[in-house]
């Protein structure tokens, strides 16, 4: 990364992933983590960005200090996502941003211009002659994260191809040990397919993604394929913060599919470009259905996740072949349990044993194990009729909320089914005590109760495409999570239930 443009949501981003939260008080540079964990470089990486950080700060990115006018216990004052993005909307006019091309609450109209605004360099009619050979050069984005872990997986296990892996890093070695890192803590590591994997050191959020001309166009030249899985992927940025990833990242792969030849896409989106709050409870969304629903998206995240896929279906339509995957709640593997403890479901999870309560919310609770979405991609991108298409990966049989409850009781761990507003009080006097990141969680929970994502997905194209390779996801239950559960006592990141710790 160029010292003269840092890319702040992203190192904003890293000192998070540390446990370390900056913000911006009167001026100076604030920040708060555990101890020990502002080693000397960082230390001298903020020291060196300070003022980039500042004015980043001041130009709308959400700073949820104490003394900021907006603080996480705004969040939890606010019952509903509508007002919680109101109080987004106060803070950042607080602080002279009105001129933000995005608002916090955005009608897909306004995210289309901003889509148009980004396809100049994507050429107006595309010529695609399918290869006649199995793709040998593969590009994947954000294979260092939890879905694209498993999909450099599946792509060594079910095809010959080199991957070539876009991470960021300062060289080659530690890029190579990120990726290994992540595949052996997965348990997904073999020795014989190292040499297939190769790091490409750069960055979605930059120009040509942080490579040189010359490499982006050798990289163009090389590749037969692409995968774009990678996204900054963070529910309390505003859009500003996650346009250069998210969306400028996009533009630099639709680039870098139309040049020297064309590559067909796929590219991973999620089912949040869809939860809108102007489509009613029960309302049917088809894989087939137009993204202009002409509903209002709240939140940078699912606004990046939109304008991202607008551009990739306008490429699509100007003939680049591409397929979209719309995952769901992507949660831990169904066999052996393996998850993020990042993701809101898990900070959720983790928030029920410590506070023994569950908020009492009407919504459905949809886990999509990886493993399917995972190995549905991959079948799905190895089949010709799937390009043009896009794909939801959720699962066909969620259940009700307060079946997580029943979940947790048949693990061993007594919870108690709450209201929302009691929930929130415990939560918020258990982080002010502990500053956990458990408080992450209230925006999506908000979202849930607000009854936004009340909307149904229907899933057939995908199910029906994958039931001819026997890939098929299982029904939310105490079966999919206890796995998950186990990992994550093994893992520290919960305590045993009572009944378990007695039984050595
Ligand atoms: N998790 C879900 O429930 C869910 C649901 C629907 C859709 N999705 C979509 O699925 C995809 C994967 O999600 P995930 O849950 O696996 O996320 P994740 O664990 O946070 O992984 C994100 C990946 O993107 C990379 N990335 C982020 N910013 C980058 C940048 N500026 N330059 C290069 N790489 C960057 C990360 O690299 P670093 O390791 O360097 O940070 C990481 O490899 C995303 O597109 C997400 O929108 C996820």
């Amino acid at each position: 990364m160029a010292n003269h443009n840092p890319d702040i949501p992203n190192l904003l981003q890293r000192f998070s992933q540390i446990g370390i939260t900056l913000w911006c008080d009167n001026g100076q540079l604030r920040f708060r983590g555990p101890k020990g964990a502002l080693t000397p470089d960082l230390k001298a990486e903020l020291q060196q960005h300070k003022q980039a950080i500042l004015a980043f700060f001041g130009q709308g990115s959400v700073d949820t200090s104490p003394s900021s006018p907006l603080n996480l216990s705004s969040f939890y004052q606010k019952p509903t996502l509508v007002s919680l993005n109101q109080v987004i909307a106060n803070a950042l006019e607080n602080k002279g941003t009105e001129g933000n091309a995005i608002a916090t609450a955005t009608t897909t109209e306004q995210l289309l211009q901003e889509a148009m605004a980004q396809l100049k360099d994507i050429p107006d009619s595309i010529h695609f002659v399918p290869a006649q050979k199995e793709p040998m050069a593969i590009f994947l984005t954000g294979a260092t994260g939890f879905l694209g872990t498993y999909l450099l997986n599946d792509l060594l296990e079910q095809t010959q191809a080199t991957i070539y892996c876009l991470v960021r890093a300062p060289n080659l070695n530690t890029g190579q040990e990120r990726l290994q890192t992540k595949l052996k803590a997965y348990g997904l590591w073999q020795e014989t397919q190292g040499t297939r994997i190769i790091p490409v050191l750069g960055d979605l959020a930059e120009p040509l993604l942080g490579l040189s001309l010359d490499q982006f166009q050798q990289l163009a030249y090389a590749i037969d394929i692409i995968y774009h899985n990678g996204a900054l992927v963070n529910f309390v940025y505003p859009y500003t913060a996650l346009k250069a990833a998210n969306v400028n990242g996009t533009r630099e792969i639709l680039k870098l599919a139309t040049i020297h030849k064309i590559k067909p896409l796929h590219y991973v989106s999620s089912i949040g470009v869809f939860l809108s709050s102007h489509l009613a409870t029960d309302h049917v969304i088809y894989e087939q259905d137009s993204l202009d629903h002409g509903g209002t998206l709240y939140g940078g995240y699912s606004q990046s996740k939109w304008v991202a896929e607008k551009l990739v279906s306008l490429a699509s339509e100007r003939g680049l072949p591409v397929s979209i995957y719309r995952p769901g709640t992507i949660t831990g593997h169904s066999q052996t349990g393996v998850c993020s403890t990042q993701d809101w479901l898990s900070l959720t999870l983790k928030s029920a044993v410590l506070l023994k309560a569950l908020p009492a919310i009407d919504t459905v609770l949809e886990m999509t194990p990886v493993d399917y979405v995972s190995q549905g991609i991959i079948y799905l991108s190895r089949q010709p009729s799937s390009l043009h298409q896009c794909f939801h990966l959720v699962n066909p049989y969620p259940c009700h909320w307060h079946q997580l409850t029943d979940f947790l009781s048949n693990f061993g761990y007594q919870i108690q089914s709450v209201s929302f507003e009691q929930w929130v009080q415990q939560v918020k006097n258990y982080t002010t005590e502990s500053s956990s990141s458990i408080a992450n969680i209230l925006p999506i929970l908000q979202a849930h109760g607000s009854g936004s994502n009340q909307v149904k997905f229907n899933s057939e194209n995908a199910v029906h495409a994958l039931a001819k390779a026997q890939i098929s996801c299982p029904p939310v239950s105490s079966q999919l999570l206890h796995p998950q559960l186990s990992y994550f006592i093994h893992h520290d990141f919960l305590p045993a239930p009572p009944a378990r710790i007695s039984v050595n």
